[in-house]
C-alpha cells in the first residue's frame, strides 16, 4: 500500500515527500545483498521467446537471432517472451517494412493481460508517407491514454532500439535514447499504476479499420506479405517467478528504482521537450474535446 512505508525483510525504510506526483521514495537504512532475479539477458531470441500466433508466418534470421514476424491475406503472427516482469528495463531492436504499409500495425507491448499494458504501435502509412508511432498506457484496466509521435528517421531503413523503464515511479518509453512519453506514479491522486508482472509480446495484425488516417487507408493486398524484423531483446529487469509474490518489495535496492532513474536526468528532459513540441501529432492530455476534465496524472508529464 501507498502511503505506509513498507517494511521488506526486516529492514525499515524511510518515507520521503517528493514535490511530484510520486510520493514515496524509498531508502534502505541497511545495505542488504541484491536478493532479487535480475539478470541481463541479450541472448538469442530464441530461447527467451514462444510463437503466440501462426507458426508458419515467423521465421528466424540471422543463425536465430532475428524474428521476422508476417502479414499477409491468411493471417498475421507474433511471438512472446518466456518470461514475465515487474520492473526493470526491456528493450528490442525493430526494422519494419518499406514502402506501402497502410492498414497494417506493428505492435511490440509489455501486457499482464488485461489490466495493465504498455503499448508501442507502429501505425503503417501509404508508400513515401511517414509512420506514426501511437504508444498507450492501461492501468488496472484504464486505458485511453493514446499519445502519437511521427518518427524523425525512417524506422524501415534500419534497426532501432525501443525501450520501456519502470519502476514504482514512473514508466519512460524510449526510442533510441530519446525519451518519448511518460507515465507517473499518480496512485497518490487515485490514479491507479501498472503493478502487475508483464509479458513482452510482439505482433503484425491487419488495423486497416483505424490505424491510418483513421481508418480511409486500407490494407493493400497485392503487397504483402508484410514484414517486420526483431533482434537484441534484452531485459535487465525482475523475472516474475510464479508463487514469488514480491518481485516488488525485492527489487527496492534494485538500479531502476535508485534516485537517477525516479525521474528523467536534464538531458533526456530536454529531449522529451523537443519530441512534445515538435514530433508530437496527438497528446491525450491535450485533447480537451474528448477530456473536457484531464485525467489526473497529465499535470505530471515530464
Ligand atoms: C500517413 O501520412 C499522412 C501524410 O503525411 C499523415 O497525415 C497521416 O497521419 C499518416 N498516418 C499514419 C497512420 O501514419
Amino acid at each position: 500500500m501507498m502511503g505506509s512505508p513498507p517494511i521488506i525483510r526486516g529492514f525499515s525504510l524511510r518515507e520521503e515527500l517528493l514535490l511530484s506526483c510520486t510520493i514515496i521514495s524509498l531508502f534502505v537504512a541497511v545495505v542488504f545483498p541484491f536478493l532479487y532475479a535480475s539478470s541481463v539477458l541479450a541472448v538469442d531470441i530464441k530461447d527467451q521467446t514462444y510463437i503466440t500466433w501462426s507458426q508458419d508466418h515467423v521465421k528466424m534470421l540471422d543463425a536465430e537471432k532475428a524474428i521476422q514476424i508476417t502479414l499477409d491475406s491468411e493471417s498475421g503472427s507474433g511471438f512472446a517472451s518466456n518470461q514475465k516482469f515487474l520492473h526493470g528495463s526491456i528493450s528490442m531492436e525493430i526494422k519494419l517494412m518499406a514502402g506501402d504499409s497502410a492498414g497494417t500495425v506493428t505492435a511490440y507491448y509489455l501486457s499482464s493481460g488485461i489490466n495493465d499494458e504498455f503499448d508501442f504501435e507502429f501505425l503503417g502509412n501509404i508508400s513515401g508517407e511517414p509512420y506514426l508511432l501511437q504508444t498507450n498506457v492501461y492501468s488496472n484496466g484504464t486505458s485511453g491514454r493514446e499519445h502519437r509521435v511521427s518518427l524523425w528517421f525512417d524506422p524501415a531503413a534500419d534497426y532501432h532500439t525501443y525501450s520501456f523503464l519502470w519502476n514504482k515511479y514512473h514508466s519512460v518509453f524510449f526510442v533510441d535514447s530519446t525519451p518519448i512519453r511518460t507515465f507517473a506514479n499518480c496512485q497518490a491522486l487515485g490514479v491507479p499504476y501498472t503493478s502487475r508482472p508483464m509479458r513482452l509480446y510482439a505482433a503484425i495484425w491487419n488495423g486497416e479499420t483505424w490505424a491510418t488516417r483513421g481508418g480511409r487507408d486500407k490494407i493493400d493486398w497485392n503487397h504483402a506479405p508484410f514484414v517486420a524484423s526483431f533482434r537484441n531483446f534484452t531485459s535487465d529487469a525482475c523475472i516474475w517467478q510464479d508463487q514469488d509474490s514480491d518481485c516488488s518489495a525485492s527489487t527496492s535496492n534494485a538500479w531502476w528504482e535508485q534516485e537517477a532513474y525516479q525521474a528523467l536526468s536534464s538531458d533526456q528532459a530536454s529531449k522529451f521537450n523537443m519530441v512534445q513540441n515538435i514530433y508530437t501529432v496527438y497528446d491525450y492530455c491535450k485533447d480537451f474535446k474528448r477530456y473536457p476534465t484531464l485525467p489526473a496524472e497529465c499535470n505530471y508529464q515530464v
